[in-house]
């Protein structure tokens, strides 16, 4: 991993409620010292191991940061760094499932800022609409949900999409995506439009840190979508093809610094 980004004052972070030697277990602190040993230096091993606390905690507590730091030779402000940096890694006790709604440019003109909206106020409650990575239900429990709005989601020929727990829901609307959020409260399981089942997003973090404990045989849904390789045959019926790279380059001179 590159350089570690430095922390600054505004990435404090709240104080432990309680330390990392409680927080975590045997097991997690084996499968911590597995990660390490994926790594040529300890420290490239950070980004796996604060999936690792995500999912024993569903977020990153100030505990987990001391973990991570510990287990990596890192100061903690170098983890809260880090653990700042990326959207992906939570701040607050999160939901049993993370549905997170492409409002990129795409997306937002094919419906996505409509569904964003709808699941907003369906989310919310006493008249007041759910915000931003905000928790619908008792953070874990199941049902709860954590919604939050989305940089492109690299599904863009399927827009507007949405994930849970970073499964696809292709070409949504604002109805099929009400419905989604309402079986999620009910404690149901509907089947991504394609790739793995669902399970929750303790889990995929558990899967993210690199242990597939519960994977499944095979994910029996499509791994891809149609409309990803329209082109592809377009350009097979027309017999079209990319030209070959050439060997060498020459690369245009770089300007010289005044
Ligand atoms: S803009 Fe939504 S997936 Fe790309």
């Amino acid at each position: 991993m590159s350089e570690v980004p430095r922390a600054t004052p505004e990435m404090a972070v709240p104080q432990a409620e309680s330390t990392a030697e409680a927080e975590f277990d045997e097991l997690t602190r084996q499968r911590a010292k597995l990660i390490v040993s994926r790594y040529p230096h300890s420290r490239s091993a950070l980004l796996p191991m604060l999936h690792l606390v995500q999912s024993v905690q569903g977020y990153v507590s100030q505990a987990g940061i001391q973990f991570c730091a510990e287990q990596l030779d890192l100061s903690t402000a170098e983890v809260s760094a880090v653990a700042t940096f990326y959207t992906m890694y939570k701040r607050r006790p999160g939901g049993e499932h993370l549905v997170s709604v492409c409002t990129n440019t795409l997306c937002a003109a094919m419906g996505g800022d409509k569904i964003y909206q709808r699941l907003c106020e369906r989310l919310g409650s006493d008249g007041r609409p759910l915000k931003h990575e905000e928790t619908a239900g008792d953070p874990g429990a199941t049902g709860s949900i954590t919604l939050e709005h989305a940089e492109c989601l690299a599904a863009c020929d399927l827009a507007p999409v949405i994930q849970v727990n970073y499964e696809y829901y292709d070409k949504q609307s604002p109805r099929s995506a009400t419905e989604l959020v309402d079986a999620l409260r009910r404690g149901e399981k509907p089947p991504p439009t394609r790739g793995a089942p669902l399970t929750d997003w303790r889990t995929v973090e558990r899967e993210l840190a690199g242990f597939f404990d519960d994977l499944p045989a095979a994910a029996d849904g499509p791994n891809a979508a149609e409309e990803t390789f329209a082109g592809n045959r377009l350009a097979e019926q027309n017999g079209w093809a990319a030209p070959a790279m050439p060997e060498n380059v020459e690369l245009p001179p770089v300007p010289e610094k005044k």
